[in-house]
Formats: C-alpha cells, structure tokens, sequence
C-alpha cells in the first residue's frame, strides 16, 4: 500500500471489527484514499462502494473493490506483470518533470514508469488489466521514491530506497464485488443509494491531497500538465475546481452536515481527530439524528489494539485516556442495539 497521509492502516483491525458486529451487509467508504477500509469490509463479504475526489484512488477502488479476483484470470495478469517489468526504460515526460526538474525518483526508475505507462495505455486501454496495472505501477513507483511520503517535495540526498531497481508486482485482487465512484461526496452523498453502514474519514485539515499527491493524480491521468514551483505540482493544483470544501475551517462543518444528511445509511461510522477542526461536541451534534451516538478514542500512535478512553452519550468519560497527543475519534451513530453491540465488539 502507498505512504498516505491519515491512512488508517492501524485502525483497519478495529474498524473491521465494528463493521463486522454491526451485520452490515453493504457498505460505503465515503474518503476511501487507499482503500484498505473498503477492502478490509469487503473481505467481510460486504458489497462495498468507495469513493473518493482522487484519481489514483478511483485506480485502486477500480482494483481492489470492484473486481472480483474469482472471476478474472490471474495467469493473464502475471503474464502482463512480467512483460511490462522487462520493458526498458525510456524518458518521456515523467523522467524530466520527476527525476531531473524534481527529484522524486532516480531517473534510471522514471524511465521505466514512462515506458511502462505508455505501454499500458498503449496496449491494455480496454483490458480489465488496466486498472490493476496501474495500480501495480504506482505502488511500484511508491517503493522507490525519495520523499518523506508526501509529494510536496524531496529529499535532498536520495533515499536509500530510491536506489532499488522498479519492479511491479501482483497488487492481490481480492474475492467478491463492489463499487469503484470518483467524485466529490458533496455531490455523491444523495445519489449513493441506502446502505447498512457507511464510513467516513474526511481530510483533517487544510492540507490537499490533491497538492500532496500530484505525482499519482499525473501517473494516472497522464496529461502531461504544465507545472510549477520547486515540487513541480500540476499547474491546476491552484484552480478553484480541484480545492475541496473539507480542506477549509470555513467550510468544512457545514460540508460535513450536508453529507451526514444526504447518506441514506442506517448506521454511521465517523473518523476524526483531535488535531482538527471539529469539537467533541460538535461532532455529536452532527450524527445524533441517526440515533445513539458513541465515541471511542484510540491513541494512533501508540495504538495496537489499546483503547484508552470512552466517553458515553452524554459526553462524560468513561474510560480514562492516559496522556492524549494525537487521539483518533472514532464516532458510531445508528439504532441502538447496532451501535451497543459494535462497543461490545471493541469494549467486551
Ligand atoms: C483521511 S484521507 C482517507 C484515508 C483512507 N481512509 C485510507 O485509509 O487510506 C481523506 C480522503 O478524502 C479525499 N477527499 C477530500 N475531499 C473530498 C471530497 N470533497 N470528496 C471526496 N473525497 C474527498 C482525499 O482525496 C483523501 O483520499
């Protein structure tokens, strides 16, 4: 899996303990990035929809969520790996904008993405490959890059990683089926149909995922933008039409409500953070029309499976939280006996 900024790949074993107690039978993830909720879900055998505003997460969602591993033929997906894997490299866009003008990746790599992707536009544009090889591509990419996981620059000495030759290898489908949707929740939210539970974990704060990730959103769309600025960003990264409104303390809130609102969902999973823009009140209010709320707190770094404080509807703690520093909300809200068995689930 990529380096993703509020990823939550500590927190999938409690999430998918929560989706599993909640007997959901579909489900969304509404800011699905990397997808690992979405599949942690749907190897619970959910029908799951993920969404997101990012094209290289439509990539992944394309991949992981909405091909069925029974049904596709693994051999022609092997025999596509080690094809693209011996074709040499060659410097095209990607190289000069990446590894000479920026310097997230060696050049001998970047030679490879660019003869790499234009094979797999070139050749596998109508195959049920060509998101699975993409995704393959950038998670190859992400194994040798030089930054500190996020692109809005590099490393002044190359990382050691950096060094590796790119090799791509099986991204692993996985059983079962599901919904891949790019779009801006916003406007998704009231035309996603009802569902049994859908989770939400929407950016943090101002920082763009857009801006953060512009090397995958150009990977994937392979326009060759024009480009500013050391980071050499997509120059649209300045447009209006690629901000989003959870990017913004003034929006945000609200933003969140008109979601909230719109889902037709029986039961709600929120992630917040204590870093953020939303109170502990706040929050309540949000999702306290789907029913009873209740909010369990784990520490993200320290957290394996260690829940450290609990707080019960009327916000008074029940659970003591040692010594908060970066504190992961995770918020339930739905009909009662749903929402007391998923704590169960987590509490015992
Ligand atoms: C905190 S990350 C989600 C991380 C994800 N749960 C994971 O484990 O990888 C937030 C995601 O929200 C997406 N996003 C931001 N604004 C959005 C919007 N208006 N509509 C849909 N997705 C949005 C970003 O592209 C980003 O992938």
């Amino acid at each position: 899996m990529i380096k993703y900024l509020g990823s939550k790949r500590t927190l999938v074993p409690v999430l998918s303990k929560l989706a599993e107690a909640s007997g959901a039978k579909t489900s969304l993830d509404l800011f699905t990035g990397t997808t690992r909720v979405a599949q942690a879900f749907k190897n619970l055998g959910q029908h799951v929809t993920a969404t997101d505003l990012a094209s290289y997460s439509y990539v992944f969602s394309k991949t992981w969520i909405e091909l069925d591993a029974l049904a596709q033929n693994q051999n022609d997906l092997n025999d596509a790996l080690a094809y693209l894997n011996s074709v040499p490299g060659q410097p095209g866009y990607f190289t000069k904008s990446f590894c000479e003008d920026a310097r997230y990746f060696q050049p001998k790599n970047g030679e490879k993405v660019d003869a790499i992707r234009n094979r797999i536009e070139a050749e596998f544009k109508d195959s049920w490959m060509y998101f699975p090889l993409l995704t393959s591509l950038i998670l190859a990419a992400d194994r040798v890059d030089s930054t500190t996981g996020i692109q809005m620059a590099f490393l002044k000495q190359w990382s050691s990683r950096s060094n590796t030759n790119l090799i791509m290898k099986d991204p692993g489908l996985l059983p079962g089926l599901g919904t891949a949707v790019q779009g801006d929740v916003i406007e998704l939210a009231s035309q996603l149909g009802s569902v049994d539970l859908a989770y939400l974990d929407p950016p943090y704060n101002q920082h763009r995922y857009f801006a953060n990730y512009h090397v995958w959103e150009t990977l994937v769309r392979w326009d060759s933008p024009e480009s500013y600025g050391i980071a050499n960003k997509r120059i649209d990264v300045r447009d209006e039409g690629t901000k989003s409104a959870f990017n913004s303390k003034k929006t945000m809130a609200s933003s969140l409500a008109k979601v909230v609102e719109d889902l037709k969902c029986e039961t709600m999973i929120l992630s917040y953070n204590n870093e953020s823009w939303l109170s502990r009140d706040e929050l309540f209010a949000l999702v306290e029309p789907k029913g009873k709320v209740q909010i369990l707190d784990f520490d993200f770094k320290r957290y394996v499976g260690a829940q450290i404080g609990v707080y019960n509807k009327l916000g008074k703690k029940v659970g003591e939280p040692g010594h908060a520093r970066n504190i992961e909300h995770i918020v339930l809200a739905g009909p009662k006996a749903t929402v007391d068995r998923m704590s169960a689930a987590i509490l015992g």
